[in-house]
């Protein structure tokens, strides 16, 4: 019989990057164990089974979500699969965690909260960059009131040659639901909406390119196990203009493949009343990354705060294993993610018609 103090049973889809820091993450966690893992690359399985202690290996999802003794699912699939597999572990009453983005569309990310308010579990999402030391330091800066009200922010990713898995799954519109602005974007639209206090999103103007991918330049060396000889067939880059509640706004980039310097680059830029801050990461770098700009005695000041670094996906699964330990979850079951994927959604329709689209159009959020 399981009681309070049996471990946490958790099983884990994809031995990707994501895939394996779930389960470097779950097992570091006091009283959690990772039981089931699953994956198509049977050389890798088997080394990750091994090094992690992993007991029971398998060759699909399906088979580690018809097991009947997991307390958890644990998504690090191809977007995809995130909506079926998050189902079929809901519907047998597991807890999800899910990466980014939710899901390829916003009905998508409906039908998991759907599932998860019915099995009353709880369905967490793998916004880690939101986790980060330096932003946990702005967002407390910013609650401080330091700022003042924000009424302008931007937030970009760019990459000269980033184009993940090429080829294969991330550059198909099918099975990714699109490129760099569902990829990366939704992170960054995620972190400003987080420190600007979570505003609505009233409109968005978005534009989406695809000119080097489609030509086969801007490959991510090393970077995607699943590529492949697909066509390329989402864009490479994407802009938007995104109208808050109360007058603010959101200049929003991401891009996988740009003419640019050869680097890795977010950050996030907001203009407030009573002060400013920048927050500049090059190449995953956790130091020096962020300036606030305010007046001292009536001069302009940098301050430019020591922050220890976190690590995001370590963040995300202790607040995943604590939320389910404490035995509430009211109001965890994705919203958060389907808010995100709405926001995308609008994004894509924005960029396809060539017009600014109200989140009213897509938004079907009140109804869940
Ligand atoms: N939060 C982050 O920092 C972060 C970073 C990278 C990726 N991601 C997200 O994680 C997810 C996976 O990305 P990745 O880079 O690890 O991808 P990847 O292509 O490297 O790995 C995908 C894994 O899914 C497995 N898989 C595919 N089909 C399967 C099936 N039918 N049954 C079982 N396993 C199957 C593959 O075998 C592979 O191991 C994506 O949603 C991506 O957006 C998030």
């Amino acid at each position: 019989m399981r009681t309070e103090e049996s471990p946490l049973r958790v099983g884990v889809v994809g031995l990707g990057y994501a895939g394996e820091q779930h389960l470097k993450n779950f097992v570091r966690m006091p009283n959690v164990e990772a039981v089931a893992l699953a994956g198509l690359e049977e050389e890798r399985l088997r080394e990750l089974g091994e090094h992690y202690g992993v007991r029971d290996l398998h060759g699909s999802w399906e088979d580690l979500v018809a097991r009947d003794d997991l307390d958890v699912v644990s998504i690090g699939a191809p977007n995809h699969l995130h909506a079926p597999i998050a189902i079929a572990a809901l519907e047998g009453g597991r807890h999800v965690l899910c990466e980014k983005p939710l899901a390829r569309t916003g009905d998508e990310a409906e039908s998991i909260v759907r599932a998860a308010q019915k099995a009353d579990r709880a369905v967490h999402i793998a916004f880690t960059q939101r986790e980060r030391g330096d932003v946990q330091a702005l967002r407390r800066h910013i609650e401080e009131g330091n700022l003042g009200r924000i009424y302008h922010a931007k937030a970009t990713w760019m990459r000269r040659n980033g184009i993940p898995g090429m080829g294969g799954w991330f550059t198909s519109k099918a099975m990714a639901g699109g490129g760099p602005l569902i990829d990366l974007g939704v992170h960054m639209v995620d972190m400003a909406l987080y420190l600007m206090g979570e505003p609505q999103v009233e409109s968005v103007s978005c534009a989406t390119y695809a000119e080097l991918g489609p030509q086969g330049r801007g490959g991510w060396q090393d970077k995607g196990m699943m590529t492949g000889d697909n066509a390329y067939e989402v864009e490479d880059l994407a802009t938007a203009f995104i109208r808050l509640s109360d007058g603010a706004t959101l200049n929003l980039e991401a891009g996988w493949a740009v003419y640019r310097e050869s680097s890795d680059d977010f950050g996030v830029t907001l203009y407030g009343t009573d002060g400013g801050a920048e927050m500049k990461v090059r190449n995953y770098g956790t130091r020096d990354t962020v300036r606030i700009y305010t007046d001292v005695a009536g001069v302009p000041a940098v301050v430019t705060p020591e922050i220890e670094p976190r690590e995001g996906h370590y963040a995300v699964v202790r607040r995943f294993v604590e939320t389910i330990r404490s035995g509430s979850w009211k109001g965890q079951h994705g919203e958060d993610g389907l808010g995100r994927a709405r926001i995308i959604d609008a994004c894509y329709v924005s960029a396809l018609e060539g017009r600014e689209v109200s989140l009213r159009d897509v938004d079907e959020e009140e109804t869940v």
